[in-house]
């Protein structure tokens, strides 16, 4: 039933949608679920002031509606392989890594390219268990996907960032799209000759609801995890990595609020950077805390001690595996000293936005300096650069900026060893007692980075020989020496100890499958096509605390803030509270909204298919619980759990708030 190529199974109803978040099939004329905020860009990119889909919602009210989104993909698995033996054809134990990865490229080429000839289908294939074995996934992409309807934001976003990844949780975060095919039921570009695609599967939706210790499952695709990390890996990333990473975005997110509170022009250009900037944060300070309450480290320390134990008292083992955890305590070590470096600069020296526009004229550079000049070329990229700008700029206050550069700078200065300072630090130490205020303001005035006419102006009036004035822009000039810096200190030995480490991970994985074969091993997430199964249950978070495993409308009603954006509750909804006109979705006159459950999952996860025992779908995936974010390095069962829109809300929503309930004629419901 999870899977056959045979006949049609629960897989052909999942879809990697857009190749971030998954959604799953409803209909047999190929409607689809999947959260708002996976849909959040198409819904904005039909708003207007006029007609703003965020603010107030979206439905087509018959297929003729439904919208049209350039560049978005639907990807359903055709069928999947294990192709280890072929990809690892011709390695040998006493290859270098370079040597083995190449083969393993060239192998990998071949075996795609072949299982895909003369089909229009596509072939991938990926590394399970740390390149222990290879599994290939042939896949069949759609490009014509239509938005079909989205509740308003405070529905849909209810909660914003306060809310997101903490339990209890009221948010309706769904959007419906619908995949469609040629007449052949193929994918193809969009078209009005298009027709809704014919699923092989779609999911019935169960209206039974979820009790207590139901089983549940959930089938998407998971972007990455890291669970069989050793104790020196997991140390370094909650106790260095995670806590730099979380000052810079403190203070990063500190100055956005503040210009945000002040202004409205700025709180609409900063909003989806600001929640996509805190989204993470968030996360890593949830999954620091949680390993630490875990004793996390700790438990990787025990069951390394128990490994070594077992690797010393046989002689084979011995042989194979002995000093491997001292091999990755000492690159862990040396990782540790760059990653102090290697996060400040791509949190805080990348974290000011005019960098980003200077580092995008770097090929611009490249071309003006090549012999002889390809003036074509240059117009090219002139042209290119000039169009991203309207974009770059229509979300850009360059105040705000020079803030977070004044801030940056002096921020990595204070944390990063004398040995990573660029070049240039001299100069300004020399020049301005490295008082960034004074810098930033001198910088901002001047670059063309920083102002919008002057970067169209200079560009529009490109020439080879302007890149003099390029490579003498104050804040290029800055830019760059960080740049190389990055590029000759930094990068190069964090490559090289990434490549030592995946070796160490890779012997690692297959050793503690064998030693310790009583445990369970399933492969760290990849995006690939994954099941993961758990019961509906609350949790007890800490010491006297104890939540539920649902929510109800009644939450929403309690939450209601007019006077904050993220909490507003929409008149329609309080009118459908106050008459309990919860139609065939509330149950002892309740309107169940969300439910936790203790499956794993991880980004990438959102939007999935929530299923029964019986494989019909009882919710949508969309989150995962503050205490239990450290799932990504270390899953348990007491503490994590996923957050799942419940379907009931779902089709409350669409049918008795939206007045689209036509669309449930195409479902099939179960009672
Ligand atoms: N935390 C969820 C995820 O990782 C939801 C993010 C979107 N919601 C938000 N309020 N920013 O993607
Ligand atoms: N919100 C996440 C996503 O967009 C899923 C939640 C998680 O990370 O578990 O994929």
């Amino acid at each position: 039933d999870l899977y056959s190529i045979n006949r049609s199974s629960l897989k052909d109803a999942i879809v990697h949608f857009g190749g971030g978040c998954t959604g799953e099939i409803i209909s047999p004329e190929g409607l689809m679920l999947t959260n708002h905020h996976c849909g959040y860009s198409q819904i904005q990119s039909h708003s207007s002031v006029e007609r703003d889909y965020l603010t107030n919602g979206f439905w087509a009210m018959n297929k003729r509606e439904e919208l049209p989104n350039p560049g978005l993909t639907a990807t359903i698995i055709v069928r999947m392989e294990d192709v280890t033996e072929l990809v690892l054809k011709g390695i040998k134990d006493d290859m270098s890594e370079k040597v083995r990865d190449s083969i393993i490229n060239i192998n990998i080429k071949y075996i795609e390219k072949d299982a895909i000839k003369g089909t229009h289908y596509e072939a991938k294939i990926r590394p399970f268990y740390h390149g222990n074995e290879y599994y290939m996934f042939i896949t069949e992409t759609f490009k014509d996907v239509r938005l079909v309807g989205a509740p308003p934001s405070s529905i849909g976003k209810f909660g914003g960032d306060t809310d997101n990844w903490m339990w209890p949780r009221h948010t309706g975060d769904f959007a419906v799209f619908r995949i469609y095919a040629d007449k052949d039921n193929k994918p193809a570009e969009y078209s009005k000759d298009n027709v809704p695609y014919k699923p092989k599967h779609f999911f019935p939706i169960s209206l039974k609801g979820v009790k207590e210790n139901d089983f549940t499952m959930v089938y998407g695709f998971p972007g990455r995890t890291n669970e069989y990390l050793p104790s020196y890996a997991v140390d370094m990333i909650v106790n260095v990595s995670n806590p730099a990473r979380i000052k810079v975005r403190d203070e990063r997110l500190a100055i956005w609020d503040t210009d945000m509170k002040k202004n409205d022009t700025i709180r609409i250009q900063y909003a989806a950077k600001y929640a996509s900037l805190a989204n993470a944060w968030k996360k890593w300070i949830g999954e620091s805390k949680g390993i630490k309450r875990f004793n996390g480290i700790q438990k990787k320390e025990e069951l390394e001690k128990e490994f070594t134990k077992r690797i010393q008292a046989n002689s084979e083992w011995n042989i194979k595996y002995a000093g491997l955890l001292d091999k990755f305590k000492t690159a862990y070590n040396e990782l540790t000293y760059y990653t102090i470096p290697n996060d400040y600069f791509i949190e805080a020296i990348m974290g000011i936005e005019s960098f980003t526009l200077a580092r995008g004229a770097m090929p611009l550079l490249e071309l003006s300096l090549m012999q002889p000049v390809n003036n074509e070329d240059i117009k090219k990229q002139t042209d290119k650069m000039l169009q991203g700008a309207e974009g770059f700029f229509k979300n850009y206050n360059a105040n705000t900026d020079k803030k977070i550069y004044a801030a940056m700078m002096e921020l990595y200065i204070r944390n990063v060893d004398k040995a990573f300072y660029p070049a240039v630090i001299n100069d300004l130490q020399k020049k301005y007692k490295l008082d960034f205020n004074r810098i930033a303001d001198e910088v901002y005035a001047q670059s063309i980075f920083t102002d919008k006419k002057r970067y169209m102006d200079f560009l529009a009036s490109y020439d080879a020989k302007k890149s003099k004035k390029l490579l003498s822009d104050p804040l290029y000039v800055i830019f760059e020496s960080f740049w190389k810096l990055y590029l000759n200190q930094i990068a190069p030995n964090i490559q090289r100890l990434n490549m030592e480490i995946a070796l160490l991970q890779r012997n690692y994985m297959k050793a503690l499958r064998e030693v310790m074969p009583e445990k369970k091993y399933y492969p760290d997430a990849n995006s690939t096509l994954r099941v993961a199964y758990g019961k509906v249950e609350g949790y007890e978070p800490m010491d006297a605390v104890k939540y539920n495993y649902f929510t109800t409308l009644n939450g929403i009603i309690e939450k209601e803030d007019p006077k904050n954006d993220e909490f507003i509750v929409p008149e329609k909804l309080k009118e459908l509270f106050d008459k309990k006109d919860f139609g065939q979705y509330g149950i002892n006159g309740l309107m169940p909204v969300a439910f936790v459950a203790s499956n794993h999952t991880t980004g990438g996860n959102s939007g999935s298919p929530v299923i029964d025992a019986e494989g019909n779908l009882i919710g949508t995936n969309f989150d995962r619980v503050w205490e239990g974010t450290m799932s990504d390095l270390m899953f348990d069962p007491d503490r994590c759990r996923n957050i799942s829109v419940d379907v009931r809300y779902t089709l409350f929503i669409i049918d008795k708030f939206a007045g689209a309930g036509y669309l449930l004629n195409e479902m099939k419901i179960v009672k």
